[in-house]
């Protein structure tokens, strides 16, 4: 027989070729995708499979080394630059087929490959980056067949990768001539969703990278992403320099009003930081800036405006009108002055509603509630606290003003989660007497060795899980009573009881420096933000009907850090089994990476969020009523059958 049986897997494909064929034109004969950038002039090593030997009468093939051509000049010049393949594995451009052939596909070698998502979970996304690179030799010019630079760049991209019509940006062009000489008519372009020609490079350039940003109102976080195999290589994260104009987003829209002008002088120190930031990621990759050809950002509605130049000022007061609910698509980096590549693309997810932003968007992306049947609850705890219910049937999403007390802010002794703060805190019901563990240190403060462990600051406060901790442990030992009240009768019976004018507070820890107590008004603090979540979670129940919820995914570092037994305790979230109360980690900037790395997971969230049924929280006659029940510790009238359990 002059053609061979080939078979790939974990395709299964099949099909017979005639005998000479390179492996890659045989994949694509069969419509199997084997990645490649340099078109299988063996520059790239993306094309690379496994040849399996033996014999594999499932298949109906029969395997051997000798099925596939001995080894070329080619492939062995890109085993000299690149270092040696694995046993049995070749460059599909290079290696031919000789016999019956069962070839297998690595992940690293598919086009539309799985990329895992998150370390410990399952749940994979397809890799799809809206960026591309492909090599491509371009006729030389002539003079009898006149055809500009351009042109024959497209035919060449035509004939070799089989594009239509393509587009390009004007820089393309200004770099193109240079580009094209320089390389000896070989050069690399980058190609953006199939359509447009953004970018190009003299010779083979193998690498495009991406960054997916989550613009916090107190932090900037950053991922450098390699789109060609989805990789992190680099992240970093600062302070948004935001917070010169404002602690929290409403004094920064309040200074906004007082000073015409302000949102933009906001919208560059944000992009400064940004980009400073983009420099350390680069830098730590070891790659250029020029090389990051896109970025996808996510963030509240009101840091969303401001990165992308809107007056947010609409966000400050009711009805909380957003600019636009849509995604932010295809915007050129030189319109934000971004220092990455001029013709990267920028994308941003879609806000939800005036109070709930591109950040939740990334939650939900990350979390997918819209697939499952099971009924997901997923909090994100900040300034306010956004609120997503439901599942692939119904999702439903709200904000609520819980204010700052749960970061520690607006509490006598609290303080931002840093060393020195106090993190856990367990109370002896029969002596009073607390223990508690800082952040910097492993030991309990009974164990020995805890003075000398904790720096030369020694304690200096107590960030949110501590207060959430302390006032839960409180609470159980019969020191603050279910209203919220600090029993002042203990006052007799243990000096950790004070009495603070009218009220009392409980003494958590004293030296000479300085007294931490938990005070009546911090309990309050506490309770009211608690109520406020807690309130907006039963809003959001009632209109999808339920009682209860089947998991919990607490996002944000407030969930990363809490015991979710204790947010039980003090009624912070609904009865759940707690085996089903768990932290989705940084789920907003999980979900800006995969909008980075899969154009379909864009469009699922773009049209989730026009799906998800917006409850407006402060307009909801329910809201106040389920807010004064949950005042009480855990609840008023709720059971919390799990936690007696
Ligand atoms: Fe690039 Fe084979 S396709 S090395």
């Amino acid at each position: 027989a002059d053609d061979a049986l080939v078979v790939f897997t974990p395709s299964g494909r099949r099909g017979r070729v005639p005998l000479g064929t390179p492996v890659l034109e045989a994949a694509r004969a069969l419509g199997v995708d084997i990645d490649s950038v340099c078109g299988g002039r063996g520059l790239c090593g993306r094309c690379q499979v496994d040849l399996c030997e033996g014999s594999f009468p499932k298949h109906g093939v029969e395997s051997r080394a000798a099925h596939l051509s001995a080894k070329c000049d080619t492939e062995r010049t890109w085993e000299r630059r690149r270092g040696a393949l694995c046993e049995g594995r070749r460059l599909s451009c290079s290696a031919r087929v000789l016999g019956d052939a069962l070839i297998d596909v690595p992940p690293a070698s598919q086009v539309h490959r799985q990329v895992v998502r998150k370390r410990a979970e399952v749940r994979d996304i397809e890799l799809d980056p809206s960026v591309r690179l492909y090599f491509v030799q371009v006729r030389e010019p002539d003079l009898q067949v006149p055809a500009s630079d351009l042109r024959r760049l497209k035919e060449a991209l035509a004939c070799e990768w089989h594009f239509g019509s393509l587009e390009h940006d004007i820089r393309v062009v200004q770099q193109l001539q240079e580009a094209l000489r320089r390389g000896h008519w070989g050069v690399t372009v980058a190609i953006y969703d199939n359509t447009r020609i953004i970018a190009v490079w003299p010779g083979f350039q193998a690498q495009v990278y991406g960054m997916a940003v989550d613009v916090g109102s107190t932090t900037l976080a950053a991922h450098l992403c390699n789109l060609q195999t989805g990789e992190v290589v680099a992240t970093a994260g600062r302070m948004n320099p935001q917070i010169r104009y404002g602690e929290d987003l409403m004094s920064r829209i309040s200074f906004i009003m007082m000073n015409p002008g302000g949102e933009q002088a906001m919208t560059r120190s944000v992009r400064e930081a940004l980009n400073e930031l983009t420099v350390e990621l680069a830098s730590e990759a070891g790659v250029p800036v020029e090389a990051i050809l896109e970025a996808t950002f996510v963030g509240n509605p009101i840091m969303h405006s401001l990165m992308f130049g809107i007056n947010p000022v609409e966000l400050g007061g009711a009805p909380f009108a957003l600019a636009t609910d849509e995604a932010i698509d295809g915007l050129w980096a030189t319109e934000m002055d971004l220092v990455i590549h001029p013709n990267a693309r920028v994308y941003g997810l879609p806000c939800i509603a005036g109070h709930v932003g591109a950040d939740t968007a990334g939650a939900i992306l990350s979390e997918t509630p819209y697939l499952g049947e099971e009924l997901m609850l997923l909090v994100d705890v900040g300034t306010n606290a956004e609120i997503v219910l439901g599942n692939r049937h119904r999702l439903l999403a709200a904000s609520s003003p819980t204010g700052p007390a749960f970061e520690g802010a607006q509490i006598s002794c609290g303080q931002r989660a840093a060393p020195g703060a106090i993190e856990r805190v367990r109370i002896d019901p029969l002596t009073l007497e607390p223990r508690f563990k800082v952040i910097g240190c492993d030991l309990w403060s009974d164990e020995p060795g805890f003075d000398t462990a904790i720096g030369p600051c020694g304690v200096t406060g107590v960030c949110g899980s501590g207060i959430i901790e302390a006032i839960a442990e409180l609470f159980l030992a019969g020191v603050i009573t279910p209203d919220g009240v600090v029993s002042g009768a203990l006052a007799e019976q243990t000096p950790r009881v004070v009495a603070d004018g009218r009220t009392f507070s409980y003494v958590l820890y004293r030296e000479a420096a300085r007294t931490l107590a938990i005070t009546q008004n911090d309990i309050r603090a506490i309770q009211l933000a608690k109520a406020a979540l807690y309130a907006g979670i039963r809003l959001l129940m009632e209109r999808y009907g339920t009682d209860h919820v089947e998991r919990i995914r607490l996002a944000g570092a407030f969930g990363a850090h809490i015991d979710v037994q204790y947010a039980m305790i003090l009624g912070l979230i609904p009865d759940c089994d707690l085996d089903h109360v768990t932290s989705a980690g940084n789920a907003a900037g999980t979900g800006a990476r995969i909008a980075l790395l899969s154009r379909k997971a864009r469009r699922d969230i773009e049209d989730v969020v026009r799906r998800v049924e917006k409850v407006e929280t402060a307009t909801e006659p329910h809201f106040q009523a389920h807010f004064v029940e949950a005042m009480a510790i855990p609840h008023r009238s709720d059971p919390f059958p799990r936690l007696r359990e």
